[in-house]
């Protein structure tokens, strides 16, 4: 049996988690509050140590109550899977630093599917020629999503700019475009958020060349995909040496052209 503790287990992608667990026969989950944690409550949690035990949290909450989460994890030597997004680079330090005595996995997406596609993109931005090829990152989004760009564009641009050896602080630019800007600088990635409705959220990257570009979209219809990515994750970590991994990690996906 692995014993899940769920940390925003009453947030939107929380609560489909804990949902997704139900039909899981060796998962228990625990709901934990992501609000109590930030008021440093660990009731839940002491409680359930002192109980059945915990073998991993997986937490879909907030940047401040994963840091909160972490430090316990790493107390407790427990291993945690970090599905929160919006952390600032300076918190993504710490939140790396507190977890690296345990095992952990972070990613801002869960998606399998999505990440095999930040490999596509990386290879495309490796290859196509850096003087030519400009390239654009559009996300689409519910209209409550508080971040924006969302970090799974951020860590699109991330993966191009790498292979582009360009430094992300100089080249990233969120899409203001209006009036007569002239042309198009090359080295500039550029994001541009749309948010509304309850619209599903999408992620595209759009290489374009003289005559010709190419374009690698995700879209997630349901959260299932994160739930399934999370708990793979989470059974994953629970065998891992201690260290700070990705999912990436986790599919070992190599360094090679598809
Ligand atoms: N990695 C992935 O694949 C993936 C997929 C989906 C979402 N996410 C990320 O997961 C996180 C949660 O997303 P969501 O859509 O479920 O958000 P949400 O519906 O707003 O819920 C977030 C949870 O965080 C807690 N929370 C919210 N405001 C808080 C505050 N001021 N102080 C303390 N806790 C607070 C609440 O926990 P309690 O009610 O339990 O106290 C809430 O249930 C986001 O960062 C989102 O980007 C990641």
């Amino acid at each position: 049996m692995l014993q899940v503790a769920v940390a925003g287990a009453s947030g939107r992608m929380g609560s489909a988690f804990m949902e997704y667990l139900e039909n899981i026969e060796d998962v228990t989950a625990l709901a934990v509050s992501a609000h109590l944690v930030v008021a440093d409550d660990f009731v839940q949690l002491e409680t359930a140590l002192n109980g059945d035990g915990i073998d991993v949290i997986v937490d879909f909450s907030s940047p401040e109550a994963s840091l909160k989460l972490a430090v316990w994890a790493a107390e407790n030597s427990k291993s945690m899977v970090v599905g929160t997004t919006g952390f600032t680079a300076d918190q993504l330090d710490k939140l790396a630093d507190a977890l690296y005595p345990v095992a952990a996995l972070l990613s801002p997406n869960m998606s399998t599917m999505m990440n095999i596609s930040w490999r596509m993109m990386s290879n495309a931005a490796k290859v196509l020629p850096h003087d030519t090829i400009d390239i654009e990152i559009v996300e689409r989004h519910h209209r409550n999503k508080r971040n924006a760009p969302s970090s799974t564009a951020l860590q699109m641009a991330q993966i191009v700019a790498e292979k582009r050896g360009w430094s992300l602080s100089e080249s990233l630019r969120h899409n203001s475009r209006w009036g007569l800007l002239g042309e198009r600088p090359r080295k500039e990635i550029v994001i541009s958020s749309i948010r509304g409705g309850t619209l599903n959220s999408e992620h595209t990257i759009i290489f374009a060349g003289s005559g010709e570009s190419l374009e690698v979209t995700h879209r997630s219809q349901t959260l299932e995909p994160f739930s399934k990515g999370a708990l793979r994750a989470a059974r994953w970590i629970v065998r891992q040496p201690s260290g700070v991994y990705d999912l990436l990690d986790m599919l070992g996906l190599p360094e090679v052209l598809f």
